[in-house]
């Protein structure tokens, strides 16, 4: 794995860690939840469920094994959250980290108003890089 990888999956573990610190919950969902960098820092003491969506099983096989002892407090579901047709459960904290370059703003935004009565709080991250551009390749990185 490239230095770069390891640092922007270093750093963004360090966000999730300080998202989930920020925003008292019992109930957290991660959109593009990938391999599941950052679930470590939950306090499953205090956090009931844990939701991770995403489109690329593979990612969701992996979260499942790398996470098995969570148990039934760790549900996860392939989805494409840009369909109109996705829905959220109810989420104290809903973690949107580098998602959003790759569903679009608008596709966000309508996504958290058509679910907005089902979540507290709603925490992103978007990645702008000049030197070395986007991590992951997005169409929107001009408007990001
Ligand atoms: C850069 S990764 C997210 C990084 C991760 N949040 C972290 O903290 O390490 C983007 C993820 O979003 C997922 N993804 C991309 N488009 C999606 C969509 N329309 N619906 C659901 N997941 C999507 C990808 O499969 C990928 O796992």
């Amino acid at each position: 794995m490239k230095s770069d990888s390891v640092f922007q999956l270093q750093t963004l573990n360090l966000i999730t860690k300080e998202q989930l610190e920020s925003y008292t919950h019992e109930i957290v969902g991660i959109l593009g939840v990938a391999g599941g960098n950052g679930i470590d820092q939950i306090d499953l003491h205090t956090t009931k469920k844990i939701y991770g969506f995403d489109i690329n099983k593979e990612y969701l096989n992996t979260v499942q094994n790398r996470y098995s002892y969570m148990g039934q407090a760790l549900e996860l579901e392939q989805c494409d959250i840009s369909e109109s047709t996705f829905g959220l459960p109810r989420t104290d904290l809903l973690i949107a980290n580098l998602i959003i370059e790759y569903v679009g703003q608008t596709e966000f935004v309508s996504l958290i108003d058509r679910n907005r009565n089902q979540i507290r709080v709603v925490s992103c991250t978007i990645q702008k890089n000049q030197e070395k551009g986007f991590v992951s390749q997005s169409n929107y990185t001009i408007s990001l």
